[in-house]
């Protein structure tokens, strides 16, 4: 029997006739350099082998390779942008796994300004779905830094977050309907777009946030929002982790609908960007603690300007803010912005780091920040914390770098120690070992400390009831 010879565990030739008569030429994917981009996350933690990559263009042409596969017993993996972080959407190094792209599924199938809701199918790039409810004078807004790359069936695998939770919610809370095809083939159907919906178990909320392993998400009605019609942004130099959340309170108390992200940066981080970022300047040089404030109103007559002079004046009065520089145009805001969206670019030229994505209350992300950097350093000395990120939802990166003089493997050999050094404090705030990037592969092996118990069971009871074989993105999520 012949067979394709790019993974170590190739497919019957017989399954890939039928995968091809499905699928068409382009459909898939078999020589060594095409498979490569599919085969290795954003991170480079993980490098894994796959007989093919299979790239339906339709719900009903997906729908027939699980179908056959799921005859075959052969196990999928599914794969938007491939921008995660946990190596979520990477095929083990086992060669039997067959990598999924939902890339080609790219339409946007309807945008509706009165209903405020487009649909659009999973391999819609972000960005994309940003620009096309733009077009139609509405705002997605989900927004974060791999935008341009990362899809809409990724973002809602992943539950992703970014920087707009504070205001608008996760990806979860910007999805009214689904379609999914299911592990057996099945179509289910669930793109309503309807604001009241009770009509038993939520069943769109089980796919959100399973990260591929219940079937695929196929395409969702989102949720849209007026555009802005004023927006202001200021880069903030404060006086410490305690000050920055002061001013979130200030912003919150005087208006909270106004607040779109407010983020948190750390000296290190800053620094980090102003070396590492061509043209990466920083309008308040020196300080050890930032924070990003961006208000937004769908009013044109909304006095952000006022708001944002008379909240900062009051801090600046307090000694929480140490200086302020308020963004003057759009390429000033994007300025601004681009010094918090390329602090993990920054941090990767840098050299080795370890990321942890947690979250803890609100109130208790200063403690997060100062007890986790103090154990950080004390676990490895010379090492950098560089802490940023969603001060304003609670999800703060405690990434840590390398000491400059270290060894990259030898710092990353410690990364489990890292992470624990971290998870134990954030475990003491009743906070998550997991935020916004999700389970993948990388944690999976913490679900039976933090979710172990009845939620681990009832998950794994769920994933039985409909996956019955393990074929969704096997190893993921669930240890
Ligand atoms: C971000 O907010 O930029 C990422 O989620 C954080 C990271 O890369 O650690
Ligand atoms: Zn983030």
């Amino acid at each position: 029997m012949s067979t394709v010879t790019s993974g170590d565990q190739p497919l019957p030739s017989s399954l890939l006739d039928r995968l091809a008569a499905v699928l068409g030429p382009r459909g898939i994917l078999t020589g060594t350099a095409d498979v490569e981009p599919y085969l290795a996350d954003w991170r480079a933690l993980y490098h894994g082998r796959t007989p093919c990559v299979l790239r339906p263009a339709s719900t009903a042409e997906l729908a027939e390779l699980v179908k056959l596969c799921a005859a075959a017993g052969v196990p999928l993996v599914p794969q938007g942008g491939n921008t995660s972080m946990v190596g979520g959407a990477t095929p083990d190094e086992g060669g039997r796994q067959v990598v999924v792209s939902l890339a080609r599924m790219n339409r946007v199938r309807d945008i509706d300004p009165l209903d405020m809701t487009m649909t659009a199918e999973a391999g819609v790039i972000v960005k994309a779905a940003q620009e096309a409810a733009e077009s139609a004078g509405c705002l997605f807004p989900l927004s974060f830094g791999g935008e341009g790359t990362a899809t809409v069936g990724g973002v809602l695998s992943t539950n992703a977050g970014g920087n707009t939770t504070v205001r608008y919610g996760n990806a979860r809370e910007l999805m009214l309907g689904l379609e999914v095809v299911l592990p057996d083939g099945q179509v289910w159907n669930g793109l309503r777009r309807l604001r009241k919906d009770n009509t038993g178990y939520a069943l769109r909320h089980l796919f959100v946030g399973a990260e591929g392993t219940l079937g695929f998400i196929t395409a969702a009605v989102l949720r849209l929002f007026p555009r802005a019609r004023e927006t202001e942004v200021a880069f903030c130099a404060v006086r410490d982790e305690d000050a920055a959340l002061a001013l979130f309170r200030r912003f919150r108390d005087r208006d909270e609908a106004a607040v779109r992200a407010f983020e948190y940066m750390s000296g290190t981080g800053v620094g980090l960007y102003r070396t590492q970022i061509e043209g990466g300047n920083v309008p308040l040089d020196g300080a050890d603690h930032y924070v990003l404030v961006d208000l937004a109103s769908s009013r044109p007559d909304a006095g952000l300007r006022t708001l944002l002079e008379a909240v900062l004046e009051e801090a600046l009065e307090a000694g929480e803010v140490l200086d302020a520089a308020v963004a003057e145009s759009e390429a000033q805001r994007a300025a601004i912005w681009r010094i918090r969206e390329e602090h993990p670019e920054a941090q990767k030229r840098e050299g080795a780091s370890v990321k942890n994505d947690v979250s803890v209350p609100v109130s208790r992300t200063p403690e997060l920040m100062r007890r986790s950097s103090a154990a950080l350093r004390a676990l490895i000395p010379g090492s950098r914390p560089v802490p940023f990120g969603h001060l304003g939802d609670g999800n703060i990166h405690m990434n840590l770098q390398q000491p400059p003089e270290m060894d990259p493997a030898a710092f990353l050999a410690r990364s489990h120690d890292i992470m624990d050094a971290v998870n134990e404090i954030v475990r003491d705030l009743g906070g998550s070992f997991s935020a916004e990037h999700g389970i993948g592969r990388l944690k999976t092996d913490m679900m039976e400390g933090w979710r172990g118990g009845a939620e681990l069971d009832v998950m794994r009871r769920v994933k039985a009831a409909l996956d019955p074989a393990g074929l969704m993105n096997p190893g993921k999520v669930l240890p």
